[in-house]
């Protein structure tokens, strides 16, 4: 099929756009207009917005996974760029942190929530900004390999 080159790179692109999109948001729009708001108000709500995002972001990474498998190959396979073994293995880090906030993290920061421990939901929330952190960083350093070093 002639169009299945561009539409596997489409829904890639769908994909990081959500992921990476969603992390430039959560850090830094959502984190500095919480910030000033008490332990109470400020973890439920970041508690629910986390809890739609990071489901959102498990379908992401199962377009990302499931395109950039078809894509693989067509870009050349093992003899393929540098860039895109990059990308391969940095996007592999960054869904093995994201697996790790979701599975691990965030549980405890529901927790919390949901027995009003504040002051562990707060470490459990500082736990998932600095581990989000880390994969905006490794999402736009993705980003430029795949675009910049072509
Ligand atoms: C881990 C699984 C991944 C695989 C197997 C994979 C594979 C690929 C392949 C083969 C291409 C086409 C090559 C090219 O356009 O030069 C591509 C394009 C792209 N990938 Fe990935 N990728 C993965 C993860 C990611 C992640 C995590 C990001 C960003 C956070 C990303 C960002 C991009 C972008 C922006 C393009 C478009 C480049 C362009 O067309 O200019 N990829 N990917």
């Amino acid at each position: 099929m002639a169009y299945a080159v561009p539409i596997a790179v489409f829904l890639h692109l769908v994909g990081v756009i959500v992921w990476v999109g969603g992390m430039t948001l959560a850090h830094f729009c959502l984190r500095p207009a919480l910030a000033d708001l008490s332990p109470q108000l400020r973890l439920p709500v970041a508690e629910g917005v986390f809890s739609r995002f990071f489901n959102l972001v498990g379908t992401a990474i199962i377009l990302i996974l499931l395109s950039g498998g078809y894509l693989f190959p067509k870009f050349g396979g093992a003899q393929a760029p540098w860039p895109v073994h990059a990308m391969v293995v940095i996007g592999i880090v960054m869904m093995l942190i994201y697996g790790h906030i979701r599975f691990a993290t965030f549980p405890k920061l529901r927790r919390a929530v949901q027995a009003q421990k504040w002051p562990e939901g707060a470490i459990a929330l500082g736990r998932i900004r600095r581990l989000v952190v880390v994969n905006l960083v490794l999402g736009y350093v993705t980003v430029a390999l795949a675009t910049l070093a072509r």
